[in-house]
């Protein structure tokens, strides 16, 4: 079985899905951390950004594992860089190169071929696994996503500004959304979740009820 949860930044996402992934006893998929991964690899090397045939070459190049959690990029972990505010921003900009969209794509669905499995990012219920099994899409107001987010980084040690957080969410947000391919956007199947006003344990509690009444 597979369930796709998609949605913009700081919606609580990962955590939801993560927890539903183990209350169903699923495998659970971060596709974000694997744009993330090319991004922090591409930083790290000599190639800029904007170069999308260079960075393609390195998407091709590249090994991504997760490994209990833990995100191995060419064979080390670096799951405790991957939330770095540069490698947020560089993410969103590597996700809009179709011929890394491609790479990875391929390896998502080869990933989630034969399991159960909830996979996790903007594209999963609309390109990557059109016929999962359920959809969800989850949104909140962008102020409350902002304070998430900020309140995320302060957890790892990093301090951050609110308007910063803010004014660079709505950045990566306006590069998801209007982006050419695969732009972030709900399923016409998807269950739409509004979380502004709801806890992790609520969403998870939320989602699993759908899940159980409809299977
Ligand atoms: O979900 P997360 O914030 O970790 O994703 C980082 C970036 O990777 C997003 O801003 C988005 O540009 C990109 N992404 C994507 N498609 C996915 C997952 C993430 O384009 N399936």
């Amino acid at each position: 079985m597979i369930i796709t949860i998609d949605g913009p930044a700081g919606t609580g996402k990962s955590t939801v899905a993560q927890r539903l992934a183990q209350v169903l006893q699923f495998e659970y998929l971060d596709t974000g951390a694997m744009y993330r991964m090319i991004a922090l690899k591409v930083l790290s090397s000599a190639v800029s950004l904007e170069d999308s045939d260079q960075v393609a070459n390195v998407a091709g190049a590249t090994q991504l594992e997760f490994d209990q959690g833990a995100a191995i990029l060419d064979g080390g972990d670096v799951t405790h860089r991957l939330r770095e505010p540069e490698v947020s921003a560089a993410a969103s900009v590597v996700a809009q190169n179709p011929a890394v969209r491609e790479i990875l794509v391929s390896q998502q669905q080869a990933i989630a071929k034969g399991c159960d499995i909830v996979c996790e990012g903007r594209d999963q219920g609309t390109i990557v696994f059109p016929h999962a099994d359920f959809k969800f899409f989850l949104t909140a107001a962008e102020e409350i996503r902002a304070r998430r987010r900020m309140e995320d980084l302060q957890r790892q040690g990093t301090e951050a500004s609110f308007n910063l957080v803010l004014s660079e969410q709505r950045e990566r947000d306006a590069r998801d959304e209007t982006r050419s391919i695969a732009p972030l956007q709900p399923a016409a199947d998807a269950v739409i979740v509004d979380s502004s006003e709801m806890t992790i344990d609520e969403v998870v509690t939320h989602l699993q009820a759908i899940i159980r009444k409809s299977h």
